[in-house]
Formats: C-alpha cells, sequence, structure tokens
C-alpha cells in the first residue's frame, strides 16, 4: 500500500477568532475528522505554543484536496510545508485526525519534548514531527479512549 504523507506549520489566526481557541478547535475538529473519515485521510494536528502542526496522510488525491482546501482557511495564516514523502504504512492509523495541546497537563511528557523547540517552529524537522505525532498518539490512546476512531 501506498501512503502519501505531507507535514506543514501554521499559526492559528486570532484576529478572525469568533470564540475561544478550545472553541475553534473542537469546531474545526468535528469538521476535520468527518472529512477525514469520509476521503480515507489520517493524521494528527498539535498545538504547540502558538504553532499549528499538521500530518495529513492517505490516497495522494484525497492528501492534495484536504490540504487544497486546509491552505485556504483563514483561520491560520504563515502556512509552510515541511516535507511531502509516499510511504508503506500510516503513522497514525484509525485516526481521522489525532489532536494534542502541548500545553496540556496531562501529556506533560509530550510538553517537554517539544516545549524547547515551540519557541523556534522552523527548527522543526519532518523527523521531529513524525516521531512526536507516534509518541504522543500511541500515549494517548493506551491512556484515553479514541474519539476520533474511523469508522469505516
Ligand atoms: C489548522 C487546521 C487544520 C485543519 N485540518 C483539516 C483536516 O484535517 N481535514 C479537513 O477536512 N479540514 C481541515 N480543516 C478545515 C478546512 O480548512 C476546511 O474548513 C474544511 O475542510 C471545509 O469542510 P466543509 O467543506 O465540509 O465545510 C483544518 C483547518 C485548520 C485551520
Amino acid at each position: 500500500m501506498t501512503v502519501t504523507r505531507l507535514c506543514y506549520r501554521s499559526t492559528p489566526n486570532f484576529a478572525d477568532m469568533t470564540g475561544t481557541l478550545d472553541e475553534e478547535i473542537d469546531r474545526l475538529l468535528l469538521t476535520a475528522r468527518r472529512n477525514n473519515a469520509r476521503d480515507g485521510v489520517t493524521g494528527a494536528l498539535l498545538l504547540a505554543g502558538t504553532t499549528y502542526f499538521q500530518i495529513l496522510e492517505g490516497p495522494q488525491e484525497a492528501v492534495t484536496y484536504t490540504f487544497r482546501r486546509i491552505a485556504r482557511d483563514r483561520r491560520h495564516m504563515d502556512l509552510t510545508l515541511i516535507d511531502e514523502r509516499d510511504d508503506t504504512a500510516r503513522l497514525v492509523p484509525g485516526r481521522s485526525l489525532y489532536f494534542a495541546d502541548t500545553m496540556d497537563a496531562y501529556d506533560g511528557v509530550l510538553a517537554s519534548l517539544i516545549l524547547p523547540i515551540a519557541n523556534a517552529p522552523e527548527l522543526v524537522s519532518y523527523e521531529d514531527l513524525a516521531s512526536l505525532v507516534m509518541f504522543s498518539a500511541n500515549r494517548a490512546a493506551r491512556d484515553t479512549p479514541m474519539l476520533d476512531v474511523m469508522s469505516a
């Protein structure tokens, strides 16, 4: 199986927000998870301080279309592509969109891993992101029920 994986970073656009950042993210996750489950896309969204990092993976066309929609979204800005590559397996199978806020107390280990680089997001590489997401998503799957499991 070939899977396309795309990673980018961006900055939440606080100016355009109608609610709190938590409310905005809850709304965003509802739509994103529904769309991703429909399109066979899996992935992860990390909020690290004032930077979003996202991994999207799935069939190439679905990943490209999803990324185009995301890139047009005014809820974030300064979007920078970190990496795009093909792989033989997904990093976060079964997760339509895993989400973690690295500031959350429950995920203190993750916070301690990423906080040193959250202040310099341009230094976060594909390898940093992939290992963080795998560590974080697996840890969350162990500790909490999966809320974003794909139905199909
Ligand atoms: C940081 C961020 C991440 C997002 N991630 C996804 C995603 O993984 N999948 C998705 O379909 N939409 C995602 N969105 C929302 C899209 O930009 C867009 O609003 C949505 O896909 C439109 O869906 P609709 O046509 O069903 O309303 C994201 C938006 C932001 C700001």
